[in-house]
C-alpha cells in the first residue's frame, strides 16, 4: 500500500483490529475506524479517526468511504451471528457503496474454519469446527456467506480474504505467508500485520487463502 493512505477499519477495537490499528498508523497511514463504542478504540493518535456507528445501523457508507484508500473487515459478533448474518447484510450495503464512491481495495478477515466459496473443509478442519469450536458456527457460516457473495457478485472488485487461524494475544511467532495447505496458528498481532501486508499483494486478490508461518523468516 502506498505511504499515508486512508484505510477504513471495521473492527478496529477487536482483538485483531487493535493491533491492525496501531502497525496502520506506526507505518504512516490515516486510520478512519467505525465503533459502536469509540471509547474502546483507545486514546486519539496522530491519524487516527473514529466515527460511532454499529454496521448494523443506517449508516451513512458513502460518507464514511470519502477519502478511503482501502476498507479493512475485522468484524465479528459471535452472539449475534449464531441467529443473524450481520456480516453478510452489512457486506452487501457497503459493496455498492464501494463501487458508488470508486473505493476498489477490500481485505475481509474471516477464520481458518471458514470454507472458501464453493470449497469444502479439509476433513481435519472440519472435524475441529464441529468439536471444540462448535460455538463459532454461525460466526464461520457468516463469513462463509460474506465470500460466496464477494466471488459471486463482487469480482470488480479487488478484495481479499484471510481465512486466519488464530490462538493466542502472545508475542509474535514470526512472519505469516499466504497458504492452501496446512494453516498456521497465528497471534492477533501476527495476522494484523499480514493483513496490512495483504493490501500490497497483488497476488491476493481474489483469493481466501489461509496463512502459515514462513520457515526462513529472512526469506
Ligand atoms: N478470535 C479468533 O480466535 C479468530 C480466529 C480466526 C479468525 N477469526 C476471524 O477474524 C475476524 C475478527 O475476529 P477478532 O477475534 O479479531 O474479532 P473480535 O475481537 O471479536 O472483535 C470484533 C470487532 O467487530 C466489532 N463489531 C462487532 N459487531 C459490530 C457492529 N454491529 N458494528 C460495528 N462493529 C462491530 C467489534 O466491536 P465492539 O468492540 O463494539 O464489540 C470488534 O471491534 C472474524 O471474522 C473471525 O471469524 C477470529
Amino acid at each position: 500500500m502506498p505511504q499515508q493512505r486512508t484505510v477504513l477499519v471495521l473492527g478496529a477495537t477487536g482483538q485483531t483490529g487493535r493491533h491492525l490499528t496501531s502497525l496502520a498508523l506506526e507505518a504512516g497511514h490515516r486510520v478512519r475506524a467505525l465503533a459502536r463504542t469509540p471509547a474502546k478504540a483507545g486514546p486519539s493518535r496522530p491519524g487516527l479517526e473514529v466515527r460511532r456507528g454499529s454496521i448494523t445501523d443506517e449508516l451513512d457508507l458513502d460518507g464514511l468511504l470519502d477519502g478511503v484508500d482501502a476498507v479493512v473487515s475485522l468484524l465479528g459478533d459471535v452472539q449475534a451471528q449464531r441467529t443473524r448474518q450481520v456480516n453478510t447484510g452489512f457486506v452487501r450495503r457497503l459493496v455498492p457503496a464501494m463501487r458508488r464512491t470508486g473505493v476498489r481495495r477490500f481485505l475481509y478477515q474471516a477464520g481458518a474454519l471458514s470454507a472458501p466459496p464453493h470449497q469444502r473443509l479439509s476433513p481435519v478442519l472440519w472435524a475441529i469446527r464441529n468439536t471444540v469450536a462448535r460455538s463459532y458456527d454461525g460466526q464461520h457460516r457468516d463469513n462463509e456467506a460474506v465470500m460466496r457473495y464477494l466471488a459471486d457478485e463482487a469480482m470488480d472488485l479487488e478484495w481479499t480474504v484471510h481465512r486466519a487461524g488464530i490462538g493466542s494475544d502472545g508475542p509474535s511467532k514470526g512472519v505469516l505467508e499466504r497458504t492452501q495447505g496446512t494453516p498456521g496458528i497465528g497471534t492477533f498481532g501476527d495476522c494484523a500485520a499480514y493483513d496490512l501486508r495483504l493490501l500490497d499483494d497483488a497476488d491476493a486478490v481474489h483469493t481466501c487463502d489461509l496463512s502459515a508461518y514462513r520457515k526462513n523468516p529472512l526469506g
